[in-house]
């Protein structure tokens, strides 16, 4: 039996290149050369580093802006001739030679497509996340890309919103861990490195909470939701050293992010001591007028600047009104400097000044065959079993396969949203990878019945059918386009689109074992769809090599090891859905009669006055950090290392973790702690530790987590950061909803 210290992904023992980095500079050299510069920066050239504008495409224009010294960044720019073009304006042409930065959404992989982040969450595996993020860095900042826009972190509850995508999904612990080991990845060992690229955390903050899942809408957020749930991964992402921050769209509670000082300098600045540039979201300062919160563009220059926004994306309004702001006395000429402070400080920190340019002439580093290794690799982590009676995986005694469903062979769907730059035509989908690599085992019959994911005709359902009648078992890929997630891709209803129901319908009438692949940017409504499949496959968008690792996964060449990011719910009504929330006065206790059983006439009080849905009932349709696998696991022998610790104390948790099935296996051990008692309610569970561990059957490991008491504390009544002593109940276990568990109390 072997033993198992997990603490690998303990944030509290999180060390941040980043933060060395900063601590090196800080005071040191650098601000030295900071101040110098600054010295010699007219009042105009200042307002240019705070510039940011978009590749126009028109060079004349952006030549001349660059060499007057009004631009400090470039997003969109990609084509490496121009951007070392640009790069020589900004450094031999313009008055100081103050180099650009060239940005670009570089948010799962550049060229090579990793699983959307969603996906990537699911994996549990902050390694892969890290790997993911270095290869898009090695690959973006070969063409001159070194700034991107992720990771995104905002706390996503709400499937109909299309970026829940983006997002790591509901829970802060899981996004915080996930976050910070993006931003390990952008920005390398060091963001002097030529191969890093800046990390910008955002959007900061409680986007993910807009009201209805619709996009750009408003959150009323409490300043404890804030600060217990949202502020989390961001603070996490601060002490990882991730350089730049962007103010989000939303307004909380009235107050636009891109013009909200508490966000941006009393918790970003004064509490976590960031040090680097906060960027607006695209034109979100020039927005505060459609907002209502600004009369025109100059107020709204003033109130960004004000509040803290280093840099404007796009809008130009610091461009149009910061000096005459300044003149009238609105804006003062320190606020601009220290703006300005920030952004040449992390120019220096890259060492743009000494290395402007990019080798053109250097090997292509794009998919390279161990940047396709890692995308597998996250592809074949990210994929969640959701159902199995066995039929998977797929075993010697199936001669034949029919393959259908409009996402089998989609190569652009399947790299998912936010995917510029990566290339249709090196994308594997599944039926490539199963003709490739399963196609002299099987026999494969494609017919994909529908051409796209929202196709409503059903004419060529029958041919699916044919084929599944000929087939030993039917794998079925179904799901959504690439468009309908994403950046103000929101839905109202999240049941599969089109026809692909209807499919799924058919073939499972055929009475052929039926395999349904779902690749789709949110957790969909598929309920029906589980029901009338042998088996549920939930790979999210999976990204260039999505097709090999679905199908090792199908074979069994590799075993199925994701957790649901976020709670998959049974109805779109059910939501906001998650398994962190408060509990009620009135639980229900889940013996409450629902809707078909309801009597007629029935009084008033007669379903217990609890909480829950008649039509929906309870439960979610898969719970957070659900996932199966083609074994089984079994959770023994929990032990604390003491049934009472000081608010200083750490808790040693161990317990066995056992393989009690057929297949070598990755299980996800999840660990959830409830504080039954505190000033403010508190959630029913929270994730505190999670570990993947692997397992030959048969073997039994003894796991150990490491909690420190302090990783117990949240924002109490008083508005302070605080353990509450009292009682508390642990798990360990593999979804949210099972495990083991032992109490403790926190004594003073
Ligand atoms: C999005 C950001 C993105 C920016 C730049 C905005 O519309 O909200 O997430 O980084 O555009 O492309």
């Amino acid at each position: 039996m072997k033993r198992i210290l997990v603490f690998s992904i303990c944030l509290f023992f999180i060390s941040s290149v980043g933060c060395t980095d900063a601590k090196n500079l800080k005071g040191g050299q650098i601000e030295k050369k900071v101040e110098d510069l600054l010295s010699k920066m007219t009042l105009e050239e200042k307002i240019g580093q705070m510039n940011q504008i978009s590749s126009s495409g028109n060079l004349e224009e952006m030549s001349r802006l660059i060499k007057k010294g009004e631009v400090g960044s470039i997003l969109n720019e990609i084509d490496p001739v121009r951007v070392n073009a640009l790069q020589r304006l900004a450094v031999e042409e313009s008055r100081l030679g103050i180099p650009l930065l060239i940005a670009r959404d570089v948010i799962h992989g550049f060229k090579t497509i990793f699983p959307i982040p969603l996906g990537q969450a699911a994996s549990f595996n902050p390694q892969i996340v890290e790997d993911g993020a270095r290869v898009a860095a090695k690959e973006a900042s070969s063409v001159g890309i070194r700034w991107t826009f992720a990771p995104m972190i905002d706390i996503s509850r709400d499937a109909r919103w299309g970026r829940i995508a983006e997002s790591c999904g509901e829970d802060t612990y899981l996004t915080s861990v996930m976050g910070a080991a993006m931003v390990k990845g952008f920005q390398g060992n060091s963001l002097n490195d030529p191969t890093s690229i800046l990390a910008c955390a955002k959007h900061f903050v409680g986007y993910g909470a807009v009201e209805g899942g619709r996009d750009y809408n408003s959150t009323h957020l409490t300043e404890r939701q804030l600060r217990n749930d949202y502020l989390p991964p961001f603070e996490a992402a601060t002490k990882q050293g991730a350089a730049t921050f962007m103010s989000s769209f939303n307004d909380n509670d009235g107050v636009p992010s891109s013009a909200n000082p508490f966000i941006l300098k009393t918790v970003l600045r004064n509490e976590w001591g960031f040090d680097g540039f906060v960027v607006s979201d695209w034109a979100s300062i020039k927005e505060m007028v459609n907002h209502g919160f600004c009369a025109n563009d100059k107020e709204s220059a003033m109130k960004a600047v004000n509040a803290g926004v280093d840099m404007e994306m796009v809008s130009y309004t610091y461009m149009n009104h910061l000096k005459e702001l300044i003149k009238e006395n609105k804006v003062t000429e320190k606020t601009i400097d220290d703006a300005v402070r920030n952004i040449l400080r992390i120019k220096f920190r890259m060492g743009l000044f000494d290395n402007p340019y990019i080798n053109g002439k250097a090997p292509s580093v794009m998919y390279s065959p161990e940047n396709l290794a890692a995308a597998k690799a996250a592809a074949t982590q990210s994929a969640i079993l959701l159902k199995n009676d066995n039929t998977l995986p797929i075993n010697s005694s199936v001669k034949t396969i029919a393959v259908v469903g409009p996402m089998a062979d989609a190569p652009y769907e399947q790299m998912g949203t936010w995917a510029f730059d990566g290339e249709k035509a090196k994308t594997q989908t599944p039926l490539q990878s199963l003709k490739q690599l399963y196609g002299d085992k099987v026999q494969i019959i494609y017919e994909p019945a529908l051409s796209y994911t929202r196709d409503k005709n059903t004419e060529n359902i029958s041919k699916a059918v044919n084929a599944a009648k000929k087939a030993d078992i039917v794998l079925a890929f179904v799901g959504e386009e690439a468009i309908l997630s994403g950046e103000a891709h929101c839905l109202a209803d999240l049941h599969l689109l089109g026809a692909q129901s209807d499919l799924i319908k058919a073939l499972a009438e055929t009475g052929k074992p039926l395999v349904t692949v779902v690749m789709a940017g949110r957790p969909l409504t598929i309920g029906k769809e589980v029901e009338m499949s042998n088996s549920v496959l939930y790979s999210f968008h999976p990204g260039t090599m999505g097709g090999p690792a679905i199908a090792d996964l199908l074979f069994g060449k590799s075993v199925p090891s994701g957790k649901t990011p976020v709670t998959f719910p049974k109805e779109v009504g059910q939501i906001p859905l998650y398994y962190n929330h408060n509990n009620t006065g009135r639980p229900a206790t889940k013996k409450e009669t629902l809707l078909d059983n309801i009597e007629v006439g029935a009084g008033q009080t007669s379903l217990g006055c609890t909480s829950f849905y008649m039509d929906a009932g309870f439960d979610p349709l898969f719970p957070f950090g659900y996932g199966l696998s083609y074994t089984t696991y079994k959770y023994n022998n929990l032990k604390l290392s003491a049934t009472e610790f000081t608010p200083k104390g750490q808790i040693e948790v161990t317990f066995d973790l056992k393989n009690t099935g057929k297949y070598e296996g990755t299980e996800v051990a999840q660990l959830y702690v409830r504080d039954k008692v505190g000033s403010v309610t508190r959630p029913v569970k929270e994730l505190k530790r999670f570990t993947r561990v692997t397992l030959k059957p048969g073997e039994t490991k003894n796991i150990s987590f490491m909690l420190p008491v302090e990783e117990l504390a949240f924002w109490n009544i008083d508005m302070k950061k605080v353990v509450e002593p009292g009682d508390f109940t642990l798990w360990v276990g593999t979804n949210s909803q099972e495990g083991i568990s032992a109490d403790f109390k926190v004594v003073e």
